[in-house]
């Protein structure tokens, strides 16, 4: 706790332009979390490198990334907004947790298993103790809760397991991180698979609606949505497509589906994808003028940039130097 407050901590990776899925399921939750707790939201570009980057690619999405935070209605005055390799402790601490870690643990992890089969070329000894860089960032803040998606649940689990360990050996040092997973119905599926999960990494690029998208383009792929032959706006099972548009018209317009349906009732497709896109298109719109301005702000940004990293090097120093003493490494001396 930083006062009164509990702390979060959740981070996301530059790769790929950030979805609406990534917006309506994680980004739009963090903004309005940040009023309840001290919050650090992270760029965690050194996970990035578990896959080959272009340099130059990874540098503009980490600054794209942390300028949308911001753009989403994160104040980075209040909230820390920081780039992961500018805090040195993060690699520091994963290398002591590294030696709190199994194999065996490791092995079991079900994102390591599809990236190595997703990368078979490079299964590098760093994708294999990704989980233990993202323990070392959530225990290095004490964070009280992280939110994640569910596919991140497994390396939330592993993150406690380690910090009970730790705790175990040494007494108190870390706090144990709780996840929170949001409310259910957020998730977001593929315009044109739905039984999928709207990804940054599809490469069927109509499939998702990216943040920067501009109005014609989301018009479009709305139009070329998949939906079915029954042709009835209805919420059920059978009809995924047509359910993953109401749940997406929802989330922009903050009505319930019982709402949409009876909105719709009667009308077909041919009416029905276009409102959703044009729902979608004035719910980023904020978001895209704010981007647009931050972008010409650059001595703005980068002086959150400095100031930020040196708050977080601030608190994340002092869980470190407390590991590091109570391990037996040396003190340092004045
Ligand atoms: N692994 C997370 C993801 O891909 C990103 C991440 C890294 C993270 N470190 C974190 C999320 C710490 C929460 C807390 O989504």
């Amino acid at each position: 706790m930083i006062g009164d407050e509990k702390i979060l901590f959740s981070g996301m990776q530059a790769t790929g332009n950030l979805t609406l899925g990534n917006y309506l399921g994680a980004l739009k939750n963090w903004v309005s979390l940040a009023d309840e707790y001290t919050t650090f939201y992270c760029v965690v570009d050194e996970h990035s490198i578990t896959v080959r980057q272009d340099p130059a690619e990874l540098r503009k999405r980490a600054r794209n990334l942390l300028m949308l935070y911001i753009a989403a209605g994160i104040d980075p005055e209040k909230n820390c907004i920081y780039y992961q390799s500018h805090v040195s402790g993060h690699a520091e601490l994963a290398w002591i947790l590294n030696c709190f870690t199994y194999m065996g643990e490791l092995q079991r992890m079900t994102q390591f298993k599809d990236k190595s089969a997703k990368h078979a070329d490079n299964i590098n000894a760093g994708l294999f103790t990704y989980p233990v860089l993202m323990a070392a960032d959530i225990l290095l803040y004490q964070a009280d809760v992280v939110p994640v998606g569910k596919d991140q649940q497994q390396h939330l689990e592993i993150t406690r397991d380690i910090a009970q360990r730790f705790n175990s050996i040494y007494g108190d040092v870390f706090t144990i991180p709780e996840g929170y997973y949001g409310k259910a119905g957020a998730r977001i599926m593929s315009l044109q698979d739905p039984d999928k999960k709207m990804s940054k990494s599809d490469e069927n690029t109509n499939g998702s609606i990216y943040l920067m998208d501009d109005p014609d383009t989301i018009m479009r792929k709305f139009k070329r949505a998949v939906t079915d032959s029954v042709g009835s706006i209805a919420y059920n099972e059978e009809q995924a497509g047509i359910r993953n548009l109401i749940d997406i018209y929802c989330a922009c317009t903050d009505k319930t589906p019982e709402e949409v349906v009876r909105e719709f009732d009667g009308k077909g497709y041919g009416e029905f994808k276009p409102a959703v896109g044009e729902a979608v298109v004035s719910r980023l719109k904020p978001l895209q003028d704010e981007f647009h301005r931050l972008e010409k702000e650059k001595g703005y940004i980068d002086s959150i940039i400095k100031n930020n990293a040196e708050k977080a090097s601030y608190y994340s120093n002092k869980t470190l130097r407390k590991v590091q003493k109570k391990i037996g490494f040396p003190e340092r001396i004045r």
